[in-house]
């Protein structure tokens, strides 16, 4: 099973990720977890160069070739090769943040963008995304005393675009999304998180 995990910066999807993980663990699942941009050598080395301020300007068109870059890397050398051995893939975004961002928020041509999402995948699609969802004024006061990287430093507007991306990405596909009201607690979500993921898995 491929359980991915979208939203805004700041709205807590990493801490759930985590949680879910640690559940299923104690569960008895083999479980990987792992994020994007990264979780390969390589598209690690992507992260770092997508996410590094710098003074000279990043066309959007670079930028989204270089997500999927690191995201082809990824697919080919640890999502499949652990979804092949039965283990549960557990990502920190995935496609869907590069609709979000590269599509809604930058403002490129959302077939574009999932045309490149399936060249990078081969056409692999998680079975749940949890969603995440924060108004960005919250979510900005969450990261307010964080180092910010480049795509932190984005203006509101912008992650305003991002977000309501997210929510009609989900809208258009319900029963891959489960959306979770982020200003719930950390327990409260994960609970959610845990039933509809364990429904899930007991239906295979
Ligand atoms: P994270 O720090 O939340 O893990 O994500 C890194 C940043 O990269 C975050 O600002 C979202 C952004 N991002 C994109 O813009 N496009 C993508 O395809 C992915 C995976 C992340």
């Amino acid at each position: 099973m491929f359980i991915t995990f979208e939203g805004i910066e700041g709205c807590g999807k990493s801490t759930q990720a985590k949680l879910l993980c640690e559940a299923l663990i104690d569960r008895g699942f083999s479980v990987v977890l792992t994020r994007e941009p990264g979780g390969t050598p390589a598209a690690e080395e992507l992260r770092s160069f997508l996410l590094k301020p710098r003074n000279e300007k990043f066309p959007p068109f670079a930028e989204l070739s270089i997500y999927e870059a690191a995201r082809a890397f990824h697919v080919e050398n640890l999502i499949k090769p652990s979804l092949s051995e039965g283990a549960v893939v557990i990502c920190d975004r995935f496609t869907d943040s590069t609709l979000a961002y590269q599509g809604y928020g930058r403002g490129i041509d959302l077939s574009l963008v999932e045309w490149l999402n399936r060249e990078a995948t081969g056409g692999l699609k998680p079975d749940l995304t949890v969603l995440i969802d924060l108004p960005v004024e919250k979510a900005f006061r969450r990261i307010s005393d964080r180092r910010k990287d480049r795509m932190e430093q984005e203006d509101f507007e912008f992650h305003e675009r991002v977000r309501q991306g997210f929510l009609r990405i989900a809208e258009k596909e319900p029963e891959r999304f489960l959306i979770v009201d982020g200003r719930k607690t950390v327990e409260e979500i994960h609970e959610e998180v845990l039933k509809a993921v364990l429904r899930r898995l007991r239906a295979l």
